[in-house]
Order: C-alpha cells, then structure tokens, then sequence
C-alpha cells in the first residue's frame, strides 16, 4: 500500500505543470512544504516494521529528490516563459505607437495657399481638361493662325489629329468658363500644363499653372493691380513691392508681366533676381474684347482682367528651392523638408 501510495505521488510529479507563479506555488505546497504529500510520507515512516525502513526510507528520500528538482524545473521554466513574453514588448494594454506622418508636397501646400487667398476675395474655382482642342488653347484666346506657340517645339499634339493637344496654359479654363457662364465672373483655375520643352533645372515639359479671370462692368487695369497687389503681399509677406511690366499677350490689350522685389535680397540684387532686384511671376493684362466676343460676352458692356502665374515659380521662390527638377523627382530627403513639425 505505501509503495502505491508513493507510485501514484510520482506520478503526480512527473505530470506537474506550472505557467504562472500561483500553479508554482500550489506545486510547493502539494510537494515541498512541511505538510505536502511528501512530507507525509516521512509520518508514515513510523508504522514501517523496523527491518524494512531502511528500503522505506530510501524510496521516500527518492520521491523527495523527484519534487525537489522537478520544483526547480518548474521555476526554471517558469522564468524563460516570462522573460520571452516580456522581450517581445507584447504588452496590449499599452497605447499605440505613433504612424509615421507624411507631408505634404510644397507644390500643394502653394496651390491651397494661393487658391485660399483668392476665395476671401470672391474668387471661386474651375477646372478645364488637359487634353484640349485648338479652339480653347489657341483661336478663341485671338493667337493669329501662324503664331509660333503653335508650332510643334512649343506644344504636344496629339499624333494624327491636329485639332487635339496637351493645353500649353490654363488660359483655355478662361474661354471654357466665359462660355458657359454670364458675367458677373470671378473664377481661379489651377492646373497642370504641357510643353515641348527639354528638362532642365529652370524648365520643365510638365508644369502647373493658375488662371485668374475677372470679368463684369467697369472691371479695370487698376482693379487687376491691386488685386494682384493684394495677393503678393497675402503670399509672400507686407513688405513685397509689385511691379507691371508692358508686354504682350494675343488675350489680353494692354498686357502686362508682374514683378514682384526680390525675396532673398529684399530687392537690393542678388544671383537669383540676376541682380535687378526684381522676380517675374506671371502674365496678366485686360481681356482682348475678341476674347470676349469670341466666348459671346458683349464686349461693349462688359469688360474683364485675367492673369496667370507659374505655381512652380511661386513655390520656388518662397521656399527658395533652385531646380524645378525637384518637384517631380521624389526624393525623400527633399519632400521630408515639408513635412509638418510635430
Ligand atoms: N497664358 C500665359 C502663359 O502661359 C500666361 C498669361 C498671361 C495668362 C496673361 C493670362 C494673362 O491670363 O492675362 O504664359
């Protein structure tokens, strides 16, 4: 009876388990403490006839050694289990961990700067394709039947079908807009552009562009500065000066190039004003009354301005980034410069 006794206690042993202290515990107390298991069996050592204690004795030291290092084990195990858990930082109660944040790329941020600029002041948005037909990129802005931006070294037409090309300026969202809508007009035009131009660091065949058009009664050349007034110093700081340069334009009568004093040198001359003092940021002028008739706007009632600047220009110049290249070429470590402090 006691050698059954003792088979089955090692039994038990052999079978023990523990994966958390409290089963650690329970396991000392069935097989270590002074009133486990084991431990009774030393009571019952005392009713063992005297000639066979000495077998006894040796079979009860046996199940003790057993606990012992099976106890050890347990620990031992024990331990490993709880160190892996916690090198694996596999802790969910905690709250997780940051995602990494993107930017947001300095020819959008310049866009939306711009495009909010010109919404506080009653402008709002169109769009135009940018595949487009010769009528709204060229005939019904008055370039005359053999201008040279007509020619295929300044734009992309489409192979086989003359009448279809990439737009070459977001001028044609003018001509769209007018023939859709009856003043009072007041519209801004972002987008992209396309010409036949090699890649360099101040040129590119794929740019962007904003159109502004105004067009209503009594719209004059001194509403056109000081609107553009208004948004130089809104975009790039108070203290900007703007100056209008006489051009020409097939659109517009009179035409004018804007210049506004050099960000970098404040208008004194440095290397990116070529020393002039003085940077050009678009075109811009009185809608040509053909322009108007073309779209069917009465011209004698109504007259407009328009404009258009390069978004490229713009971000270059308040970012101080010198190679166009840069906006398409996304390299990290350009665009990670705009990425949002946190
Ligand atoms: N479309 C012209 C260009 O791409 C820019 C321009 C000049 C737009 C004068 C205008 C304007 O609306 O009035 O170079």
């Amino acid at each position: 009876m006691p050698n059954d006794k003792i088979n089955q206690i090692l039994a038990e042993i052999a079978a023990a388990k523990a994966t958390t202290p409290d089963e650690l515990e329970a396991y000392r107390m069935r097989f270590i403490s002074k009133k486990s298991v084991v431990g009774e069996l030393f009571v019952l050592m005392r009713d063992v006839p005297n000639e066979e204690k000495r077998e006894f004795g040796q079979l009860v030291n046996g199940v003790k050694q057993a606990a012992e290092e099976k106890f050890q084990a347990l620990i031992q195990a024990l331990e490993s289990n709880t160190k892996k858990t916690k090198t694996s930082g596999l802790d969910l109660t905690l709250p997780p961990g940051n995602l990494p944040v993107g930017g947001i790329h300095p020819l959008t941020a310049t866009r939306q700067r711009i495009i909010e600029i010109f919404e506080r002041i009653g402008f709002n948005l169109s769009e135009g394709p940018e595949i487009e037909d010769d009528w709204h990129n060229f005939t019904a802005l008055n370039f005359p039947e053999n201008h040279p931006a007509r020619e295929m070294q300044d734009t992309f037409f489409i192979e086989k079908k003359p009448d279809v090309a990439l737009r070459t300026h977001t001028s044609s969202v003018q001509v769209r807009v007018m023939e859709r809508e009856k003043p009072p007009i007041r519209t801004l035009s972002p987008g992209r552009v396309f010409r036949n131009e090699a890649i360099s660091a101040r040129a590119h065949c794929i740019f962007h562009q904003v159109e502004g058009l105004y067009v209503d009664e009594n719209v004059s050349f001194a509403d056109l500065k000081q609107t553009l007034y208004h948004f130089a110093k809104e975009m790039f700081g108070k203290d900007t000066r703007v100056r209008f340069r006489p051009s020409f334009f097939p659109f517009t009568e009179p035409s004018a190039e804007i210049d506004i004093s050099c960000l970098i040198c404040g208008g004194k001359g440095c290397s990116i004003c070529k020393g002039s003092g003085w940077v050009e940021i678009g075109g811009s002028g009185m809608v040509d009354p053909n322009v108007l008739e073309n779209c069917g706007i009465d011209s004698v009632k109504y007259t407009g301005f328009a404009f258009g600047m390069g978004i490229e220009r713009i971000a270059m110049l308040k970012y101080q980034i010198n190679d166009l290249r840069l906006f398409t070429e996304n390299d990290i470590r350009f665009l990670q410069q705009f990425r949002p402090l946190l």
